[in-house]
């Protein structure tokens, strides 16, 4: 896996020339290509916080869609297995947990925004849900999603090209943390969300402290600024919606937020 996109080096650049330093990060020449060593090796939403020349700096680069859609392009082959690995198999039991909080009804439109390679899809076809939307800025990973049978779309999360009041269920997991702007993503799901319809978020977060304390790797990353959105997202969401409620899974390293559109 590399990264050699133009914008993020473009905003690398921006950035450090900002706080006066002028050297990139050591790169060097791969199949033609520049390779940043470092990001070549970190997950996306981390490349974000080390592209902040320090973890107090207030200077954030968003994600370029071009790069959202390289990078998931790039992984949708190995996506499904390295998912399970990193959830030590416990992926579905995570996601079953989502869609509990979703309470999808058979005959109910539901539409997963970022769906990836559809790895909610079987589960919400087992809850009788025949009426489902995937989209996602990825091709790649929308052909694959494509195959577990439900219909699916290219389409920025936060543009998304469905009229107002589309949706019985709006679901997302796993995906506003890699997006630009994600309270322009979470507008767009609660405006395609019917009046009475549910809206459930997902994503995963560092431990707590407490945890960190014997793993200097991870406790490193928080340092270096993980994103965590999950107190910006529920803030977010008790604005737009009613009934709001925070679950944590796993070690709390996972949370899953609910709520409902005002009828
Ligand atoms: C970590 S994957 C999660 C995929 C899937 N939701 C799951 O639970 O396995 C993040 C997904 O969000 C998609 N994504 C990121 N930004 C997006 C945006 N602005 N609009 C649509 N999809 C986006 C990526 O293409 C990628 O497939």
């Amino acid at each position: 896996m590399h990264v050699a996109c133009p914008q993020y080096r473009a905003s690398q650049v921006a950035i450090q020339q900002a706080v006066g330093k002028r050297r990139l990060r050591k790169t060097r020449t791969s199949g033609g290509q520049r390779l940043d060593i470092m990001s070549a090796f970190l997950p996306l939403r981390l490349r974000r916080c080390t592209a902040r020349p320090s973890p107090v700096s207030l200077v954030r680069v968003p994600f370029s869609p071009k790069l959202v859609r390289a990078t998931y392009d790039r992984r949708a082959p190995i996506y499904d297995a390295v998912v399970q690995a990193l959830a030590l198999g416990r992926d579905r039991s995570y996601r079953r947990r989502a869609l509990e909080a979703l309470a999808a009804r058979p005959g109910d439109r539901v539409l997963d925004a970022g769906c990836g390679t559809g790895r909610n899809f079987p589960m919400l076809a087992v809850a009788g849900v025949t009426a489902l939307q995937g989209c996602d800025l990825s091709s790649r990973s929308l052909a694959r999603a494509a195959r577990r049978g439900a219909r699916v779309a290219q389409a920025d999360a936060e543009q998304l090209p469905y009229r107002d009041d589309t949706f019985d269920r709006v679901l997302s997991t796993y995906v506003l943390t890699s997006v630009a702007n994600w309270r322009q993503a979470l507008g767009e799901l609660v405006r395609v969300l019917k009046p009475g319809g549910r809206l459930v978020v997902s994503d995963d977060r560092l431990p707590p402290g407490w945890f960190l304390g014997p793993m200097p790797m991870l406790g490193m990353l928080r340092r270096e600024g993980w994103v965590d959105l999950h107190r910006d997202v529920k803030s977010e969401m008790e604005k737009r919606l009613r009934g709001v409620e925070l679950r944590f899974l796993h070690l709390r390293m996972i949370y899953v937020i609910s709520g409902e559109k005002a009828a």
